[in-house]
């Protein structure tokens, strides 16, 4: 149902989190909308609570936010469709575009790395990847901490692995919960048990003075590790047997 109303000045100062805004949410049957990237957590986090179905522009890097990657994983939220390359252009009388000439549309701001999220089925995500590579040791390497496969590239994930791959989180734009299922990410707290060396910090300041003749700390536990260097961000995922 479209409630429609009348338009009207709010009371207060409009913050989502106010009373106010929330007896609106409370009447809203679907949420769309460009929330404050830095309170994305917790504006997700209230859409879930007040059970709203939505669409919602975020930041990349928000997939792997400790609140948000297990909506992800427990295929609660998705990602959905639009800005090519993860680039959005948006209307703008503020800010200094910074695009490149090519790139620069007049009276647009050009913002990378953005992603929709949402909670309302779509159908690429009952779409399997073609995959067409096979495994081997030499291309897809075991990590040191995870007992788990380097896979760079979601098109390159292999057709006869059943095991456990570290993919980049560009995945989560082809996810099928139907082909894959999300084990959980290489980080540094360990949070989805999965974690089979740690390094002391000891080992991580030698490794820095290794890497880089001077003194410093590597954070070996915050990614999957090959040939003593970390790899860039992962998610962990697995084949569904079908
Ligand atoms: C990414 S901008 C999007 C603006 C507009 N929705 C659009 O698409 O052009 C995020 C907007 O959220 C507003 N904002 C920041 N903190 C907020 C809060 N706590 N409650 C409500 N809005 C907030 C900002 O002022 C800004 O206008």
């Amino acid at each position: 149902m479209l409630v429609k109303h009348p338009p009207k000045l709010l009371k207060g100062n409009g913050d989502f989190r106010s009373e106010e805004c929330i007896e609106l949410l409370k009447e809203a049957d679907v949420v769309v909308t460009n929330p404050p990237f830095s309170l994305f957590r917790e504006y997700v986090v209230q859409l879930i609570q007040y059970d709203k179905k939505f669409i919602i522009i975020g930041n990349q890097n928000a997939i792997t936010y400790k609140e948000i990657f297990p909506l992800l994983k427990e295929n609660k939220i998705w990602l959905g469709y639009g800005f090519a390359g993860n680039v959005g252009f948006f209307l703008n009388t503020q800010y200094e575009d910074y695009a490149k000439s090519s790139q620069h549309k007049e009276g647009m701001i050009r913002v990378s790395g953005v992603m929709w999220y949402t909670n309302i089925d779509i159908k690429k995500r009952h779409e399997d990847i073609i995959l067409y590579k096979n495994y081997s040791p030499e291309e897809y390497p075991t990590y040191e901490n995870y007992d788990a496969i380097e896979v760079k590239r979601t098109a390159d994930i292999p057709c006869d692995y059943y095991g456990v791959m570290g993919v980049p989180i560009t995945f989560m734009d082809k996810y099928s919960p139907e082909q894959f299922e999300i084990i959980g990410m290489c980080e540094n707290l360990d949070l989805y048990h999965l974690n089979t060396r740690f390094y002391s910090p000891q080992e991580c300041r030698d490794r820095y003075y290794e890497l880089f003749g001077k003194k410093g700390t590597y954070d070996l536990n915050a990614a999957g590790v090959i040939n003593g260097k970390k790899v860039y961000q992962r998610i962990l995922i697995k084949r569904r047997a079908k």
